[in-house]
Formats: structure tokens, sequence, C-alpha cells
């Protein structure tokens, strides 16, 4: 078991009584069960810290160098740009992908994207895109500070693994043709 924050571990051992810091849990465990209780514990324990992300360096508007330290795999990178639930980029953007229907209409078309943007531009766009678009709707795949509503169990993990943005990024430089008018 990972160690008790501090303060839990003070007033558990100083204190007879019952530290306040477990009555709320206390209260939920009766209501949720304990894997709401094992939830609030964990989100306490493991508060989002941008240790733990690998450090990359910002170069001008690029992040340089692979995140891995090892280029990414790009028919990876396609299948992650094109599912739902995990990247969701279709959410927002279109593609050169006739089959699929429903693509999104609120950020510019992604063909064409690798010849406009180097890897170390896209990797940035990825990681974080609101450093260089300030108030952009884009998900910061690779941030985990100052995200609001994030579910306990996701807190202090990014979108994307450092993995699977290097896979991303992979396939946009394969993205050289521009959709067909
Ligand atoms: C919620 C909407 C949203 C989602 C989801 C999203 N994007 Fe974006 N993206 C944008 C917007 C909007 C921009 C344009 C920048 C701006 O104005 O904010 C953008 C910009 C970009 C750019 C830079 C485009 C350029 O020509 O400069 C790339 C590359 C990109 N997105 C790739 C992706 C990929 C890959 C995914 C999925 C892993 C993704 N985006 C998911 C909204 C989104």
């Amino acid at each position: 078991m990972a160690p008790r924050p501090v303060a839990w571990v003070e007033h558990s051992e100083t204190r007879r009584s019952r530290p306040r810091i477990a009555d709320p849990i206390r209260a939920t465990l009766k209501i949720f069960g304990k894997g709401a209780q094992l939830a609030i514990l964990a989100a306490l324990m493991h508060p989002a810290h941008a240790d733990d992300l690998r450090p990359y360096q910002v170069v001008g508007d690029a992040i340089p160098k692979s995140l891995t330290g090892m280029p990414g795999d790009a028919a990876r990178g396609r299948a992650i740009v094109l599912n739902r639930q995990v990247g969701m980029c279709l959410l927002c953007h279109s593609g050169p992908y006739p089959q699929e229907k429903f693509q999104g209409t609120l950020a510019p078309d992604l063909a064409g994207t690798g010849r406009r943007s180097s890897d170390g531009q896209l990797r940035l766009r990825m990681v974080d895109a609101s450093r260089l678009y300030p108030d952009t709707i884009m998900p910061p795949y690779y941030r985990v500070d100052r995200l609001a509503r994030v579910a306990a169990s996701f807190a202090g993990k990014p979108i994307l693994t450092a993995e699977q943005i290097e896979d991303v990024v992979a396939y946009l430089v394969t993205m050289r043709e521009e959709s067909k008018p």
C-alpha cells in the first residue's frame, strides 16, 4: 500500500478521536461502498503531478525530441486518431477518411498536416496545444496539471501515454496529401 498522506498520518496518530478527513470517506463508504473509498484515497495520495510525465524540452513552437527517445509507429497512431474513445480527434477534426461518418467541423482538416508542420511542431500540439493557442478547445494530450473535473482514477495520468503521443506524431507526419476538394 502506498504511504498515507502526511496530514492523515499526523491526525490519526496524534489524536484519539477520528481524523476529520476520514469522516467524508466513511460517509461515502456507507453510501457507495469500498470502491468509492479507494477512489477517494487514490485521489488524496496521488494528486496530479507533472513529475509523472517524461521530461521534454520546448524549443520555439516545437518539442524536437521524441518523448520516449524512440520513433513512434504510424499504423498504431492512425488507429488512435480514428478511435472514437482513445484519441477522439474526429470529434473536432475531419480527415481523409471517406469511410468515417460524422467527422468534426470544429478544427482544421488533418489532411496535409505533415506538410504544414514538422514532427516537433506536431509533438507540442499534441502534448499541450494551449501553449500555442491559449483558448484552444483541443485537449492537452500529455499534460496533467490545470485540468478540471478529472476522475480520481485518471488523476496524474495524461490522456495519451508518451508512446501513444509518438505513435500519433509518426502518423501525422505521413499525412502529406491535402484533402481532395
Ligand atoms: C475538442 C476538439 C479537438 C480534439 C478532440 C482534437 N483537436 Fe486538434 N485541434 C483542435 C482545434 C480547435 C485546433 C486548432 C487550434 C485552435 O485554434 O485552437 C486543433 C489543432 C490541431 C493540430 C494543428 C493543426 C494545424 O494545422 O496547425 C493538430 C496537428 C491536431 N489538432 C491534431 C489532433 C489530433 C491528432 C487529435 C486527436 C488525438 C486532436 N487534434 C484532437 C481541436 C481538437
